[in-house]
């Protein structure tokens, strides 16, 4: 049998402390008409308390959410991403705000920003949870980043494996420790 515990990498504490922190960036930015983009299902934690964070600041966003798949690793070409589920609202002339759990290769970056922008945004940031250098593929830098995350598989805060731990209040790593150790 295997037990499976759960190492805290960023509790609730730090968390809170980064997300107020991006949104006082935002505001400094005076963004107009701000609509939040919440990329599907990874972000959906993060785009919450960072909406509550941005009214705290006096801000007023808008949210929308889009759900991307990634065609993995294999594909080179720009066709690697599909969109699964659009926002709703058009974008011209708005300044947008895309979120997202975390910054990897950033394929998926890169096929929202250059979307929203082809769109007729006015200005279009980036912000992520997380980052983990040294992975990147496409040519994309976030304009907030939550966290340099070390290159291991973190789950919680919105993030997953396999469907799980999605629910989780802080972000950790999934330590598997045999019974017989
Ligand atoms: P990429 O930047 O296009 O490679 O996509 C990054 C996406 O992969 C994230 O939005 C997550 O959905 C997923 N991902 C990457 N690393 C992790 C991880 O450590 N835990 C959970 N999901 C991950
Ligand atoms: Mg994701």
């Amino acid at each position: 049998m295997t037990t499976r515990t759960i190492d805290v990498l960023y509790s609730e504490e730090a968390i809170a402390e980064r997300v107020a922190a991006i949104a006082d960036r935002i505001a400094e930015d005076r963004p107009e008409r701000l609509l939040v983009v919440a990329i599907l299902k990874g972000s959906f934690m993060f785009a919450a308390d960072l909406m509550r964070a941005l009214h705290r600041v006096g801000l007023e966003p808008q949210v929308e959410f889009m759900m991307l798949s990634s065609y993995g690793e294999a594909t080179v070409s720009s066709g690697t991403v599909r969109i699964v589920r659009d926002i709703d609202t058009d974008v011209k002339g708005r300044d947008v705000l895309i979120v997202d759990d975390i910054l990897e290769s950033g394929r998926t970056l890169a096929f929202a920003r250059r979307l929203i922008a082809e769109r007729g945004a006015s200005r279009v940031k980036v912000a992520v949870l997380l980052e983990k250098p040294g992975k990147r593929k496409a040519e994309i830098q976030a304009d907030h980043v939550g966290f340099v995350c070390p290159d291991e598989f973190v789950v919680g805060y919105g993030m997953d494996a396999a469907h799980a731990w999605r629910q989780l209040p802080f972000v950790g790593v999934i330590k598997d420790a045999g019974s017989g150790a």
